[in-house]
């Protein structure tokens, strides 16, 4: 039997956080994942089959009860995940009544899950309505994306073209486009119901002046659409700073002749 410290599962989140960090996402306790973990990969590790605590969630979770995610701590620094994976990472399974989550291994120091839980689970919801393979929600602070948030307007359409045409890649990653919603007060329900809203349609979100959700199938799929994404204002941010005249650009001519190419459904709403 072994420690669940050394899943693979506990690795691959204590590396990817701190990647964000890494990338200058996750300033302070900025940013928080949520995982979800199948039963079938917890088998192995015998210390997590006691519950050690039950901890209050302020959202009906009944629709996800039974399941389990591996969440990060509310305050605690993504820089510093990867070396207390136990005391900043906790493994919760929804309870019955959906009121509260058993917490079977982590929050060392008697932490709690993220303050953006809700929005987690309802974003998880969303996505699971229609994606079976869903697993990942991911938040962070991307610098250039959310920059813009200042200086454009808060469209979908006019946000999600700026992006496509950024970088060759952007429409074959995220062909749907990306969400955007109204400025909030995070860490409410209320951001979650709209976040959620708009997870339905799109697997990134926009929250304006504050940062960006992404979420996919695995850790790698939400990492690299969130990579892709501040990319393509990092693009935008540069040609600003080079003056920000246009010379030749991608068309939507060339967009449509790439969703073709590579097999992705663009939203046509946008193009
Ligand atoms: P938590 O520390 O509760 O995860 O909050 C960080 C954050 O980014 C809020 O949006
Ligand atoms: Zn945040």
């Amino acid at each position: 039997m072994t420690k669940f410290i050394n899943s693979p599962l506990v690795k691959e989140v204590a590396k990817i956080t701190f990647r964000l960090y890494d990338h200058g996402w996750d300033e302070r306790n900025g940013g928080n994942v949520s995982y979800r973990i199948l039963p079938e990969e917890l088998t192995d590790y015998d210390d997590i089959q006691m519950v050690k605590r039950t901890i209050p969630i302020n959202f009906d979770g009944r629709d996800l009860a039974g399941m389990y995610f591996l969440v990060s701590a509310t305050g605690r620094y993504f820089k510093n995940i990867i070396d207390f994976p136990e005391r900043d990472l906790g493994l919760v399974r929804i309870t019955e009544d959906g009121k509260a989550v058993d917490l079977l291994w982590g929050y060392s120091d008697g932490a709690a899950p993220t303050s953006e839980f809700p929005t987690h689970l309802m974003g998880h919801q969303a996505r699971l309505a229609e994606h079976s393979d869903q697993r990942v929600v991911m938040h962070c602070h991307p610098t250039n994306l959310i920059a813009m948030t200042f200086t454009q307007k808060l469209d979908e359409k006019i946000f999600s073209r700026i992006l496509w045409k950024m970088q060759t890649e952007s429409l074959v990653v995220f062909p749907e486009g990306i969400g955007i919603i109204p400025w909030m007060v995070p860490g409410t329900n209320k951001i979650g119901e709209a976040t959620a809203a708009k997870l339905k349609d799109f697997r990134a979100v926009i929250w304006p002046q504050h940062g960006l959700f992404g979420t996919g199938a695995t850790i790698d799929e939400a990492f690299g659409l969130i990579e892709t994404i501040e990319k393509a204002a990092q693009i935008w941010t540069v040609i600003q700073q080079q003056g920000g005249k246009i010379e030749q650009t991608i068309t939507d001519q060339d967009l449509l002749d790439l969703a073709k190419v590579f097999n992705v459904q663009p939203n046509r709403a946008f193009i």
